[in-house]
């Protein structure tokens, strides 16, 4: 189950993966929000990192204007680890050696044509193990979350 996030600043591409994620028959949950009215990104990070956290989702997608609000609340969340991106350079490693399992982008900053191929790329790449395996392992294990 994929968790859904933006705040105003996002809202229109969040309304837009949600069509993507439907084309691709991709469950998907929202938490918001729910309008293009002014409102406080970390609310909704912290609620779609902590269905996260919980095991009630398995991935995100958290948009804001820069991605980058949210990808700091999101990493507050034990087990979350979010990646902020811009390119699909960048959400290609994030998945291949970070195991990045919440993708944050802002539509301040992309084309809906540019993020369209950012998350396919996070939905289609794989984690590489191997060598990142530990370095990942560590992320969690020499820090608080
Ligand atoms: C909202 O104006 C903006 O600050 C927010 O969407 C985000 O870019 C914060 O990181």
């Amino acid at each position: 189950m994929m968790a859904l996030a933006s705040d105003h600043a996002g809202f229109t591409f969040k309304e837009k993966t949600k069509e993507l994620l439907t084309q691709l028959q991709i469950p998907f949950k929202d938490f918001g929000t729910n309008s293009p009215e002014s409102t406080d990104y970390p609310d909704y990070a912290h609620a779609g990192a902590v269905a996260i956290s919980q095991g009630e989702c398995d991935r995100g997608i958290f948009i804001c204007g820069t991605g980058i609000g949210m990808s700091i609340v999101a990493n507050k969340h034990k087990g979350v680890r979010a990646a902020a991106v811009e390119s699909v350079a960048a959400a290609e490693l994030a998945r291949k050696h970070n195991d990045a399992n919440v993708l944050c982008f802002g539509e301040r900053l992309l084309t809906w044509e540019t993020a369209q191929k950012i998350i396919t790329t996070f939905l289609t790449t794989e984690f590489e193990g191997g060598r990142h395996e530990r370095r990942v392992g560590k992320i969690h294990s020499l820090t608080s979350c």
